[in-house]
């Protein structure tokens, strides 16, 4: 079985899919099925190959928690200098619980509330990515009362299109994000009107699994003009910040490399005294995590072929709700007949889809197959959904391997509901 992915730490050794020197089979034994697993060994490389692209300039990568919010995989990169981007008070809970200094935390979203403002300032967070005029009103306010000054970066959307999916394009005039970029030298003006603001930064953020460095060079262009007009009006920005997308290898496309994205945007920021802000999510955990599931039957119809696994889209909801490719290949190679077939869950959907029409050496039932490519916005979109209880996520580094987030029971399932009287009383 050849695997299509870019990645080094996932291979077959005599037949046996592992990830760096573990056994996928063993732990598909060990710890039941489905489960993540991730690999530290790409997490941190990923890390290093951006930050050793940058290196000579000031910059930051922030880690976009929203991909992968384990707490392990957090730590791992934040031990290794990243800093991390929110987008919601919980996210933000879990950066600090992972251990993120909150100078370098950013705080992006749409529809930031008081109170998640509230705790990003009490947290002291390196900025806030700020989305509209009335947002920015509404930190002012929060932090006029907390007495705290709030560092903002507004958030610019620039009108390039990455030619990528619809669902994941942000960074269009009609998206819901950000502000024009005809609207931005009012907006930083009304920073300076505002007491308790402090304008520190600018920010976009223009899609997900963008495969070409077009779309941020002239992002960027239109953001640097924007500085250097800013400039001129004694508006002095710290950071220039590219948001995330760069895409990875799911089938056989070939993406920038992190080195790529440097070449084509260093000399832009030449001469430039800002400090280069990164939110790269999929390009660190996107190969950093597989999906590991059980064949419980195969089934043949007339007009297709079924291969029913213990994973479904409740656990990656990627390929239904993107028509996401996600390469499935065996644990374990095994002699036999190809068989092509649709991989799918036990879910009532049709749409409970993990692989359509996949040549596959045909399974028997207990037979463990590898979603590859499921690290980023794989468990984090999971949900419950015909009360299937979450999987487990394991990391592995080296020869060791380690439950990092124990699968849920049905005692979870129900944890927090309760019957309301006028049930249990009959009135
Ligand atoms: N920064 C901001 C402000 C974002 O909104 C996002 C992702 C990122 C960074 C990280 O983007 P990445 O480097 O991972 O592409 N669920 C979709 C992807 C949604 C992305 C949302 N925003 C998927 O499964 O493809």
């Amino acid at each position: 079985m050849k695997l299509t992915i870019n990645s080094n730490v996932w291979n077959y050794r005599e037949g046996t899919l592992y990830c760096e020197d573990v056994s996928l089979d063993l732990i598909a034994r060990k710890v039941g099925t489905p489960v993540y697993v991730y690999s530290y060994r790409h997490l941190v490389d990923r890390l290093r190959e951006v930050q050793a692209a940058w290196r000579g300039r000031r910059h930051l990568v922030c880690f976009s928690l929203k991909s992968n919010s384990c707490r392990a995989v957090a730590r791992a990169l934040i031990d290794q200098g990243a800093g991390i981007d929110v987008v919601s008070g919980g996210e933000l809970y879990r950066a600090l619980r992972a251990g993120a200094s909150p100078a370098t935390i950013v705080f992006a979203g749409v529809g930031k509330t008081e109170p998640e403002i509230a705790d990003a300032l009490r947290a002291g967070i390196l900025f806030f990515t700020v989305e509209s005029i009335p947002e920015l009103y509404l930190i002012n306010q929060v932090a006029g009362g907390m007495g705290k000054i709030a560092p903002v970066a507004l958030r610019v959307t620039p009108d390039v299109d990455p030619k990528t999916h619809k669902y994941i394009t942000t960074g269009k005039a009609e998206n819901k994000f950000g502000l024009d970029p005809e609207a931005s030298m009012s907006f930083y003006r009304r920073c300076r009107e505002l007491l308790w603001i402090s304008p520190v930064g600018i920010h976009m953020h223009i899609g997900s699994q963008i495969l070409r460095t077009g779309p941020y060079r002239e992002g960027v262009e239109k953001l640097i003009g924007l500085v250097r007009k800013l400039k001129r009006e004694g508006i002095s920005l710290k950071y220039l910040d590219i948001g995330g997308g760069m895409g990875i290898s799911y089938r056989d496309e070939e993406p920038p490399s992190a080195r790529d994205y440097a070449d084509a945007l260093a000399p832009l920021l030449k001469g430039l005294r800002i400090t280069l802000i990164l939110e790269p999510g999929r390009f660190l955990t996107g190969n950093a995590g597989v999906m590991l599931v059980r064949v419980i039957r195969v089934k043949k119809k007339a007009k297709r072929n079924f291969i029913i696994v213990d994973g479904a889209m409740n656990d990656l909801i990627r390929p239904a709700l993107y028509q996401a490719y996600h390469q499935i290949v065996p644990v374990r190679c095994r002699e036999a007949k190809k068989l092509r077939a649709d991989v799918v869950g036990p879910i009532c959907e049709t749409g409970d889809l993990l692989g359509s029409s996949r040549p596959l050496p045909e399974p028997e039932a207990g037979d463990f197959l590898a979603v590859m490519s499921a690290g980023a916005y794989g468990y984090v979109m999971s949900s419950n959904y015909n009360s299937r209880p979450r999987s487990a996520e394991v990391m592995v580094r080296g020869e060791k391997y380690r439950v990092v987030r124990r699968r849920e029971t049905y005692q979870d399932l129900v944890r927090g509901e309760r019957l309301p009287d006028f049930i249990l009383s009959g009135q």
